[in-house]
């Protein structure tokens, strides 16, 4: 099977790491890939939103499917565009990769499947945000409607800031995505966040994974796109799985088929789990970075035939088998992530780091100079490792990361604090 894997962080990284270990790979391209990617196929010079160029390539090199790792491209209509062309694509369509574009959108598609969420309201006008605000009581989450890059939500202790952050988003801060806004109801609980697989009709599960938004130890500091993780999810027991997939994923994706936008790839719900169960705090048409790296280092079973059963409506044949084994993942980033940041460091010790036991270094933020490795985005590098126990799998993962030289980033020294309490 030739198969195009698009996109060019950490996430695709591991996508790509675990396709390549499938027997029935032939060839792997990757748009436009990173240095760690190399060894494992073959990179193609294009943009991950260049819809035009990904599906001309994808037809001139008669691929058998195409792996979406990020959400703009399925934003811009990339699956749509690729099965117009007969190209089995893994990733759902423009219509249905609303359930991530839109918050306004997702909310209504829960509420209408009774799937228990913050209750919440949508507005375009001020006078009509600010009036709803009135009624409710602190902390207030106010929400620009499209994709922000994670940075269009705000959690106000007081009314005066979530006053200003209504003013602000609808002021266009956010441009087309901040044009209307979405007000909820603050869930109280411990976040997970977990995956599924489905092709519109079949749901095969994955599972859950946490991670950790803010940059900095003890969960301080500004939310980034995620600077660790780690898999199992202790708070996500046999129970709170079961209610998710009952009350959460299966109405939500039947209410998707009823209105004619069945939603096909992988769905990653974020979940609040408080005292009453699991709530829906967001979805996802993706897989999660860095949560996809821990997923890929647990997954046991082959995961090509599993994405291209999705992607072709038969996923009821497929069965993936997961290592008892936990999973963690670091983020190492460059100083001043998730602001402005330094490019350009050179980075050492990646084959070291490698090497270690249950290590494996996915790159994310990297370019290549003459043999040599350089950082070149905000998220640099995810050091992941894999051990009997969580503590294992951390301790492991921190080996790897003291084994890289690099001295322009930072990364948080205390992922998996919260499932460790577990362990002490
Ligand atoms: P989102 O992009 O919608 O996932 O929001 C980003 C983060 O804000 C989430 O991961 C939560 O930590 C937090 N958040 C969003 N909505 C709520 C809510 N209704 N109640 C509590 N926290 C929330
Ligand atoms: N790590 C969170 C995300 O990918 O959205």
């Amino acid at each position: 099977m030739k198969v195009l894997l698009v996109g060019g962080g950490g996430r695709e990284h591991a996508l790509g790491w675990k396709i390549a270990q499938s027997p029935l790979l032939t060839k792997l391209f990757v748009a436009p890939g990173n240095p760690g990617i190399k060894p494992l196929g073959e990179r193609l010079a294009l943009g991950a939103e260049d819809v035009d160029a990904i599906v001309s390539a994808a037809r001139a090199r008669a691929v058998d499917l195409v792996v979406v790792g990020p959400e703009a491209p399925l934003a811009l209509g990339l699956a749509d565009r690729l099965r117009a062309h007969g190209v089995p694509c893994f990733g759902p369509s423009q219509a249905a990769a609303r359930l991530e574009s839109s918050k306004a959108f997702m909310k209504e598609t829960a509420t209408r499947a009774g799937a228990p969420t913050a209750a919440f309201g949508r507005f375009k006008d001020v006078a009509a945000a600010q009036a709803f605000l009135a009624g409710m009581s602190a902390p207030y989450v106010v929400k620009a409607d499209g994709l922000a890059a994670g940075k269009g939500v705000v959690i106000a202790e007081t009314f005066a800031e979530a006053d200003s952050a209504v003013r602000d988003l609808l002021g266009g801060r956010f441009g087309e995505a901040g044009a209307e806004i979405v007000i909820e109801e603050f869930m109280a609980g411990e976040e997970a966040s977990y995956f599924v697989l489905t092709d519109g009709e079949t749901i095969l599960p994955l599972a859950a994974a946490q991670d950790h938004k803010r940059a900095f130890d003890g969960d301080k500091g500004p939310n980034t796109g995620g600077m660790g993780a780690y898999s199992p999810a202790p708070v996500f027991s046999t129970e709170v799985e079961e209610e998710t997939l009952a009350r959460i994923i299966r109405p939500v994706l039947a209410e998707m088929r009823r209105g004619g936008t069945p939603f096909q790839g992988v769905l990653f719900a974020g979940l609040m789990i408080g005292e009453s169960g699991p709530r829906l705090v967001e979805f996802n048409a993706r897989f999660g970075d860095p949560e996809c790296q821990v997923l890929m280092r647990r997954l046991e079973g082959d995961l090509l035939p599993a994405l291209h059963a999705a992607a072709t409506g038969r996923l009821h044949e497929v069965t993936l088998q997961w290592s008892r084994n936990a999973a963690a993942v670091i983020v190492l980033a460059a100083d001043g992530y998730p602001g402005a940041y330094r490019k350009g460091g050179e980075i050492k010790g990646v084959a070291r780091a490698d090497a270690l036991p249950g290590v494996v270094v996915f790159q994310a933020g990297t370019e290549e100079k003459d043999g040599r490795l350089f950082a070149s985005g905000g998220r640099v590098l995810s050091v992941s490792a894999v051990g009997a126990t969580l503590p294992e799998a951390v301790r492991r993962a921190y080996a790897g990361v003291d084994a890289i030289e690099w001295r322009d980033g930072f990364c948080r020294r205390d992922i998996g604090w919260r499932a460790m309490k577990t362990f002490i």
